[in-house]
């Protein structure tokens, strides 16, 4: 997001516009609590996260709703506004502005759940980092062999992340709250595959599934010792990937560029390789499906 929100100051500082800041999101905006920001920005480009916050408050929308976005931007001293935010926050949004108002979305969240666009910022950095544990742990896996290792990613409810670590690392199942886990499949697939001689097996999870009550089943029923490794917060900080910074670029670019030509209430988006946009009312109420092939994939290979 730094990098995103670096590019917007050097594109309007070309143009000769004032970028502020708004802290804390939805909470910087009800209270006008902003900050001039220009190019000297760059420098936090390669860091995670935002430097300006965010806040997780459902109170806030319902502030905003008594005070009417455009009064709240008029308070921030502001004539168009780059939102940059998960799912719900984009959604807010557009359900606020109805009427034209001068928003661009920028979809952002390491869950990658947003509809209308392949990736959101953070995801690819947070996969990557999950992967690179992974791999980690395959090295004593392979090595001190006769055991399950479970890895659980964060994800809130939506599987992706889970899921595409599962299918990159080679897993042999993934459980995610889309699909009713098959507990008793991957029991069968893992002791199998040990019996005949295999050295581990890998499972990841998403967050909230009942790891606990999950492990339990499968030492039981594959007699094998289970790990547990409960990768967190870890995957939503360090610095970003080359793909997230490249596509924070782009991003960045293209919202402002929406902006400053008059288009309102847009969600920039990739779509394949193509940086595009779509207006924020068609992704309301609707979230990205997860990938069934590649589900299938990892849990029926
Ligand atoms: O929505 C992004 C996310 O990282 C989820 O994957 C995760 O459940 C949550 O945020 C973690 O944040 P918190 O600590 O506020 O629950």
């Amino acid at each position: 997001m730094n990098a995103c929100i670096a590019t917007i100051a050097a594109r309007a500082e070309k143009l000769g516009l004032e970028v502020r800041g708004i802290f804390r999101g939805l909470q910087g905006l009800v209270n006008a609590d902003t900050i001039p920001i220009g190019v000297e920005l760059e420098g936090l480009a390669r860091r995670g996260g935002s430097f300006l916050g965010t806040s997780r408050n459902g109170r806030l929308e319902s502030k905003l709703i008594d005070m009417g976005i455009e009064e709240a931007m008029k308070h921030c001293g502001v004539d168009g506004l780059i939102v940059l935010g998960g799912g719900g926050t984009l959604e807010a949004l557009g359900k606020l502005a109805i009427g034209g108002a001068p928003i661009i979305g920028v979809p952002c969240t390491i869950d990658n759940d947003i509809f209308g666009t392949d990736y959101a910022l953070g995801f690819d950095s947070a996969v990557n980092k999950a992967l690179r544990a992974a791999d980690e742990i395959m090295d004593t896996a392979e090595s001190l062999s006769e055991r399950v290792f479970m890895i659980e990613t964060l994800g809130g409810r939506a599987g992706h992340m889970a899921l595409e670590t599962a299918y990159s690392a080679g897993a042999d199942a993934v459980f995610v709250h889309e699909v009713e886990p098959g507990i008793d499949a991957a029991i069968n697939k893992i002791k199998t595959k040990m019996d005949a001689g295999g050295t581990h097996g890998l499972v990841v999870l998403c967050e909230n599934l009942g790891l606990e009550s999950i492990a339990r089943q499968l030492e039981e029923g594959t007699g094998r010792r289970i790990r547990i490794t409960v990768l967190g917060h870890t995957l939503r900080g360090g610095n970003p990937t080359y793909f997230d910074r490249n596509l924070a670029r782009q991003f960045g670019e293209t919202a402002f560029d929406l902006l400053v030509s008059g288009e309102t209430e847009k969600m920039v988006a990739c779509v394949g390789k193509d940086i595009v946009s779509v207006p924020l009312e068609h992704i309301a109420g609707k979230k990205r499906d997860l990938d069934m092939h590649k589900y299938d994939f990892v849990n029926q290979r």
